[in-house]
């Protein structure tokens, strides 16, 4: 296969700020929720203190994408960097640090792509006002976007409003929820989420106002979800669990409305967000001109009535095999047809083509691929290899699953998988690798953080190189 990417198709790779950068406090930064909720496990594995230390070796690090050919490099801005109380005073530093990574990408030849917000919330926001749950966070985060089109705008095109919007939301530790009553903290999570919305709405206005020619969207995690069998109410599960993780965000961002279905809920467990007069009118006028999707695996429900054991909405059904904590009636199956990452991530290729057909009909937007890739223990070996032919045959499924949809018609610009090189994971620090490069690191040992070259880095190099002609 193939010759179906087209000449100018964004072969890129990805990383997020607090997994990637280290400094964690230094020239000024603040501290994030990501940076606290990685310090309360600092004794079992690696926290955001130094992780891969981009924030020393950007220069290096760039040098080998430039040397694997990225077209792109996906990355997001520490928003406590460039404000380190969230809402108060800019720091030059920041944006001096963030100045230097995209001059230096661009004389490499490489775009930046670059997301505002990947998991990271400046703290002072959560000790001033619990963060998302005050409306002051959207307008705080639409300043903090704007600072950011004004400053690196004249030089970067592409932006990512949140990562992850729709996952996020449904983390407590990611949100700073640690209310015990589910119902209480599922009023605060629909009010945060609301606050998300509208903040993602100024921000995608602010970048149209501010940046010429500039294109911006959000990162969703996309998700698709097969039905246990063919029993209708299975079925229905399968849907309603793609409907309430994904498509509602997709939606709202699209027509600046809830849908039905999810506002149905919303009033049916009396936790309808309050939304001010005039927010429609924001929410409605915020265009998206792209949707970045970010894909590792797909799901497999089966419909669990609810019953007194697990009646609707509760906490009760937030266990391990129950993978929904909204209605509380679907049971994630094992998919006997996909084998799974040691992990769990159920490893599936064709679920990338369907999600991209899916989304692209939907909402007729380019879409890009933002995250995708194999979180598995590397062996580096004597003579300083890593041969991770897993990952190779991992991301060759899914780049021809990339393929397929663009036959299908798909409007698909690029594919940028997660991750550039190794960083902090989300929770299991360095045990769990992504990246093409290897940092030479363990959890508790620093070693040298020396960069090393996977097989999959020359691997990917090719696929670049040929514009994927060498699947
Ligand atoms: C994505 C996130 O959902 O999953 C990344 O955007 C994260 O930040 C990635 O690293 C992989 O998850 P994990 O838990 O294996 O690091």
């Amino acid at each position: 296969m193939n010759k179906q990417f087209p000449e100018n198709f964004l072969w890129g790779a990805s990383s997020s700020a607090f997994q990637i950068e280290g400094g964690w406090e230094e020239d000024g930064k603040g501290k994030t929720v990501a940076d606290f909720n990685s310090f309360k496990r600092s004794h079992l594995q690696a926290d955001s203190k130094v992780a891969s230390d981009f924030y020393h070796r950007y220069k290096e690090d760039i040098a080998l994408m430039k040397e694997m050919g990225l077209k792109i490099y996906r990355f997001s801005i520490s928003w406590a960097r460039i404000i380190p109380k969230g809402d108060g005073d800019i720091n030059q530093k920041g944006i001096d640090f963030y100045n230097n990574v995209i001059d230096c990408m661009l004389e490499h030849g490489i775009i930046p792509f670059i997301t505002l917000y990947h998991f990271d919330l400046p703290y002072a926001l959560v000790e001033k006002y619990n963060g998302w749950e005050s409306r002051e966070c959207a307008f705080a985060f639409e300043r903090y976007a704007k600072v950011c089109f004004e400053a690196f705008g004249d030089r970067v095109k592409y932006w990512q409003v949140h990562n992850e919007q729709n996952l996020m939301i449904r983390v407590d530790e990611r949100m700073n929820i640690s209310e015990e009553d589910p119902l209480k903290a599922d009023r605060m999570r629909a009010q945060m989420d609301y606050h998300m919305f509208l903040a993602h709405a100024l921000a995608v206005k602010a970048c149209h106002a501010i940046v010429t020619d500039g294109k911006i969207g959000p990162a969703v995690s996309s998700t698709c979800t097969y039905a246990h069998s063919n029993k209708p109410e299975d079925v229905w599960a399968a849907k309603m669990n793609d409907w309430f993780k994904t498509n509602y965000c997709l939606d709202i961002h699209f027509t600046g409305e809830y849908p039905g279905y999810y506002m149905r809920y919303l009033k049916e467990r009396n936790i309808v967000p309050v939304m001010e007069e005039g927010d429609k009118e924001i929410l409605k006028g915020a265009k998206m001109d792209y949707i970045a999707l970010n894909y590792y695996r797909t799901l497999c429900a089966r419909y669990l009535p609810a019953d007194e054991e697990h009646p609707v909405g509760s906490r009760i059904c937030r266990t391990n095999e129950v993978d929904f904590d909204q209605y509380g009636y679907f049971r994630d199956e094992k998919n006997p047809n996909l084998t799974a990452s040691e992990y769990g991530a159920q490893i599936d290729p064709m679920g990338l083509r369907i999600v991209l057909n899916e989304y692209y009909q939907r909402y007729r937007l380019p879409l890009i691929v933002t995250e995708n890739g194999l979180g598995t223990a590397d062996v580096l070996t004597e003579d300083k290899k890593v041969h991770d032919d897993y990952r190779i045959e991992y991301l060759r499924g899914h780049i021809e699953a990339c393929a397929l949809a663009i036959e299908d018609g798909v409007e698909l610009m690029g594919y940028s998988p997660w991750s550039v090189m190794d960083l902090l994971s989300s929770h299991q620090g360095f045990k769990k690798r992504y990246g093409f490069i290897y940092v030479n690191r363990d959890d508790h040992d620093l070693k040298g953080l020396e960069r090393i070259k996977k097989d999959s880095y020359y691997w990917y190099k090719n696929v670049i190189k040929t514009n994927g002609e060498v699947l």
